[in-house]
């Protein structure tokens, strides 16, 4: 006891004075979101709540990442899988914007991939074949002309694509769309690109493991799991479990 009590003292301060075990990180709403770690809530919580690479910013009409033009439209803790639109893309009524738009270079974000099971909106010119059938024709001006674009039911970031998907000798791009998205006319461009398409991330530290046992999940310099011993572990909160600087 005499013993522990001494190394008690002896060990440096673990926690910063700004850890509290409490409300600090309580999920939040923006608009019909609730945001918690690993995500937080620019202007409302903490920055040791989240990642600092995930933090919303609470337009209620349009929360964004990090302020960024990716909107969130929803985000499942289950799956670990956000659904978002990027609005830049959501500003062009006729996907001609997608032919100059390298999403998978625009949405290197860290922390953050495109699910593989978005479908994929594809835009192709220039093919030395004729283009799948059910495409449609699209007038580009800015991108060299006459376009065809179709849904492919798989995404593969920065092609080339299965087979059959392919578009074969072509100058083309690509962007994620939910799944089940049907591109029947031009028109449903603008919707389909609302209705946003699929990240998942991935992030260290097992959160749920923490919460489990009586802790609470914060980021400091990577994941932490603070304890009511009001001590920031680096794991879960069970007993005889150290605190490592790294
Ligand atoms: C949340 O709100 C956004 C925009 O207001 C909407 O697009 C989305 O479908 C809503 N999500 C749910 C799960 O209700
Ligand atoms: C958040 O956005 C700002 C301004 O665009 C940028 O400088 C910063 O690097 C971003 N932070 C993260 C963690 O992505
Ligand atoms: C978000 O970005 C907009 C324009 O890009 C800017 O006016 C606004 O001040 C930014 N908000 C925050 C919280 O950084
Ligand atoms: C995660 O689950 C939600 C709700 O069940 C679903 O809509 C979404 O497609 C899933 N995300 C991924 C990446 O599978
Ligand atoms: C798009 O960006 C990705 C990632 O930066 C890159 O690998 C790819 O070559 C780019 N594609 C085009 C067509 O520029
Ligand atoms: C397609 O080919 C035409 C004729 O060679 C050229 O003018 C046009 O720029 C090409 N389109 C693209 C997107 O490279
Ligand atoms: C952890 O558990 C507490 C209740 O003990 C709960 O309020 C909180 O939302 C949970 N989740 C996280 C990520 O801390």
């Amino acid at each position: 006891m005499l013993l522990a009590l001494l190394l008690l003292l002896l060990l440096p301060p673990l926690v910063a004075a700004s850890h509290e075990l409490g409300a600090a990180c309580a999920p939040a709403k923006c608009g019909n979101l609730t945001i918690r770690y690993p995500f937080w809530l620019l202007g409302r919580h903490p920055p040791y709540c989240g990642y600092p690479s995930l933090g919303v910013s609470c337009d209620p009409a349009a929360p964004s990442l990090n302020n960024s033009s990716l909107r969130v439209l929803g985000i499942d803790y289950g799956n670990r899988s956000l659904a978002a639109f990027h609005a830049k893309l959501a500003e062009d009524a006729t996907a001609c914007s997608a032919t100059t738009f390298n999403v998978s270079a625009t949405l290197a974000l860290p922390l953050l991939a495109v699910s593989r099971a978005n479908w994929a909106l594809i835009l192709c010119t220039n093919c030395s074949r004729t283009a799948p059938a059910g495409s449609l024709p699209v007038t580009c001006p800015g991108s060299g002309g006459a376009w065809n674009v179709y849904m492919g039911r798989r995404y593969e970031s920065g092609g080339p694509f299965v087979q059959g998907m392919a578009p074969v000798g072509c100058k083309y791009s690509v962007v994620p769309m939910m799944p089940g998205s049907e591109l029947g006319k031009l028109d449903d461009y603008p919707g389909l690109v609302r209705r946003g398409f699929l990240m998942e991330w991935t992030v260290a530290g097992d959160c749920a493991a923490c919460n489990k046992s009586g802790g609470q999940c914060r980021y400091d310099d990577g994941f932490k799991c603070l304890c009511p011993d009001g001590r920031l572990h680096s794991a879960t909160c069970a007993r005889g479990e150290f605190f490592h600087y790294d």
